[in-house]
């Protein structure tokens, strides 16, 4: 594989990947690298974070860094070449305890996961993923798994597509443009992303001014979304991540999409799913005193938005902030793709 000219002596990996890493210095922050420490970035992309990490371990620190991709695992072999700290790993977070155990590693003192793609996947030829570039209907970040989003939106039946774009999408017009996507592939086979998103354009249609975002974004990252399982194995890491940290060890996410970012705050916080994020009402608890005062004092039911789920009994991580980190306004007129990025660390208890 070919990826033109080396950078110089000293010059900007990321920027030669075409990726620039997001949250960077918060998300070093968080991790409070110790020079002798193992760590794991699960998603190395371009490796901007493995690269940060790295020059903050000493000899005996170690890192191991995951992708699904493989291009971004040759490119690291170019810049981490002959590091004997950097272990190089063709997988996918999802199954980092099996990982770790198959290479005899012990529980790690750090773990970060960038969710998603790079940007270079984005706007790579031939991938799929972006909506403004031409491509065949792919968006398979691992170029190996078998399901494609061109067998999706042309094999699927129309229900299926429909909770695809309803779920991952949540996208309200999702029974209206799983129609016309059945209409289409009725008449001939949907073959490219522009095809889709003209598609998608015309069921999404609204009057008025035009819209900011392509109508067509929720549709591309609803189909990414299925096409690699992207929440389902975001779920399975975040159930063995305790498992592969050390008490007081750091687990850092950073996610781009709001049903990542509800899936790792309730897991950072020991918290299942409350009422109103689609979890039972049967055993919730109000969320505040209040609440209960109101309960008692009124008889009156307390609605979904003011019960919770009751707290995990085995709690295994403490948030490090309550709140996500987002991007400071420099970063996003930097780094526009980092616009909806949020980071949430916690500690291993
Ligand atoms: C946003 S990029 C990471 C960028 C990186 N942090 C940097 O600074 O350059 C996400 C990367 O995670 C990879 N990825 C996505 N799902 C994965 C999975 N389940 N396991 C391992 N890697 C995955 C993608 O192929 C992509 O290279």
């Amino acid at each position: 594989m070919t990826f033109g000219p080396k950078p110089p002596e000293g010059g900007d990996w990321s920027a030669a990947f075409g990726h620039a890493p997001v949250l960077l210095a918060e998300t070093m922050e968080f991790l409070a690298v110790k020079p002798d420490g193992l760590y794991v970035d699960c998603t190395l992309g371009g490796g901007g974070h493995a690269r940060a990490i790295l020059g903050r371990l000493g000899p005996n620190g170690r890192l191991l860094a995951l992708d699904v991709d493989p291009e971004p695992l040759e490119w690291a072999g170019a810049w981490g070449a002959g590091d004997p700290r950097l272990t190089l790993e063709r997988a996918s977070f999802g199954d980092l305890a099996g990982v770790l155990s198959r290479l005899g590693l012990g529980p790690a003192d750090g773990l970060v996961a960038d969710l998603g793609l790079s940007a270079r996947q984005l706007l790579g030829a031939g991938r799929g993923f972006s909506i403004t570039r031409d491509g065949p209907l792919d968006m398979r970040l691992d170029p190996d798994a078998t399901l494609t989003a061109h067998e999706i939106v042309n094999h699927y039946p129309e229900y299926r597509l429909a909770d695809i774009l309803r779920r991952y999408g949540e996208e309200t017009a999702a029974r209206k443009l799983a129609r016309l996507v059945v209409e289409a592939r009725e008449r001939a086979p949907i073959n490219s992303t522009h095809e889709l998103a003209a598609i998608a354009e015309r069921a999404l249609y609204r009057p008025g001014p035009r819209p900011r975002v392509h109508p067509a974004t929720k549709t591309f990252m609803a189909l990414r979304l299925a096409v690699n399982g992207e929440l389902e194995t975001l779920s399975r890491f975040l159930a063995q991540a305790r498992s592969c940290l050390k008490t007081g060890g750091v687990l850092a996410v950073i996610s781009f999409h709001s049903l990542e970012d509800r899936m790792v705050k309730l897991a950072l916080r020991g918290e299942a799913p409350g009422p109103d994020e689609g979890g039972p009402i049967a055993q919730a608890w109000p969320k505040s005193k209040r609440g209960l005062i109101r309960k008692a004092r009124t008889g009156r039911a307390l609605t979904p938005g003011e019960l919770r789920a009751p707290p995990d009994p085995v709690r295994a991580f403490r948030p490090l902030r309550r709140k996500s980190v987002r991007p400071t306004e420099a970063e996003i007129t930097a780094n526009p793709r980092s616009r909806s990025a949020k980071l949430r660390a916690a500690e291993a208890v």
